[in-house]
């Protein structure tokens, strides 16, 4: 019995690389171990000793702020020794250098290796290579299964549920990692997803992902409980997707007309960083009954110490694998 956490609790994956592929009890599980954190992140003491003797490296090869200072925060309210390795994007080779890296940390011992990398697939790529629990945080336009977790932990607290609730994800969805995992979560747990973009902003046949396809605020947004708002990004656009930002925040910006379309009471999100006069209007953005954006950074730290904890629990004390 480690801190509350029954022995019996088993999660069946060795890595968390993405929210395709785990079941409704797995992310149930996840969660119900997320909110038990909620409350200990609010005490004057927050700290448990979990991860105890645990070694856990953030390895970031794109900018990030609430992701990776809330995994840091994770794994020292749990008692683990964190490690951040931040690498500049210019500085590297792909693949090549991914390997190299890991191969280097990965005979240092670490028990958990939290990655975010510009390419999809590094996470799995790295997972094949260590020793230890690979978490995925984000890699390129692929998954970001926390950012999922973190939401559906706010909306699961906000509303009671996730089942049969109808969710807009609006904006820049081709390039969103964030969106995909958030498709797979919310459809994996019953909710009703429809995404609204711009054509361009749209990938092809993600249709097949089981979601509703809307072009139009207004007509996307009508009777949803939960809107999420994404940042457009620029720094994985290679060519012009809309003609101006001007006229992108006409259409698509989240602002109090636009939001009438939704339920009197529907929830407003955003996994942040927000563009303010971009994709959502700051008055939206920062309406204190509306906008669960601050909460959303606070579960963030509440999900990652449990995927931690999680990842961490019942793991042979040695492992070997030839490199
Ligand atoms: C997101 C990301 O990095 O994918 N941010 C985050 O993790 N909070 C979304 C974004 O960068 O727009």
């Amino acid at each position: 019995m480690i801190d509350g956490a029954s022995d019996t609790i088993q999660f069946a994956h060795r890595h968390l690389l993405g929210i395709e592929g785990l079941s409704p009890d797995d992310i149930t599980l996840l969660l119900d171990r997320s909110e038990s954190y909620v409350e200990q992140n609010r005490r004057i003491d927050k700290k448990k000793s979990v991860l105890r003797g645990r070694t856990i490296i953030n390895l970031f090869f794109e900018a990030s702020t609430r992701t990776r200072t809330s995994f840091e925060l994770a794994g020292k309210r749990l008692g683990g020794d964190v490690i951040n390795m931040s690498v500049s994007t210019s500085s590297i080779k792909k693949g090549e250098t991914l390997i190299d890296t890991a191969m280097t940390l990965n005979a240092m011992h670490p028990d958990v290796l939290v990655l975010r990398h510009p390419d999809a697939g590094a996470a799995k790529l790295l997972s094949e290579k260590v020793n230890c629990a690979v978490i995925n945080a984000g890699d390129g336009s692929h998954e970001h299964p926390t950012q999922a977790l973190l939401d559906a932990l706010t909306i699961r607290r906000r509303r009671g549920r996730l089942e049969g609730l109808k969710v807009a994800i609006c904006g820049d969805i081709v390039h969103s990692r964030v969106a995909r995992s958030n498709i797979h979560l919310l459809n994996t747990m019953g909710a009703r997803v429809r995404l609204i973009a711009p054509r361009t902003l749209i990938p092809e046949g993600v249709e097949r992902l089981g979601v509703e396809v809307f072009h139009d605020m207004n007509e996307g947004l009508e009777d949803c409980d939960i809107v999420m708002m994404l940042r457009l990004q620029t720094e994985r656009m290679h060519g012009n997707f809309f003609p101006s930002i001007r006229e992108y925040f006409h259409f698509f910006g989240l602002d109090y007309e636009k939001l009438s379309s939704a339920k009197p009471d529907a929830l407003i999100m955003h996994p942040g960083p927000m563009n303010r006069g971009v994709e959502i209007d700051s008055e939206v953005a920062d309406d204190i009954g509306r906008s669960a954006i601050r909460e959303q950074v606070e579960m963030g730290v509440a999900v990652r110490m449990a995927c931690l904890e999680l990842l961490t629990l019942n793991r042979p004390e040695t492992e070997q694998r030839n490199l």
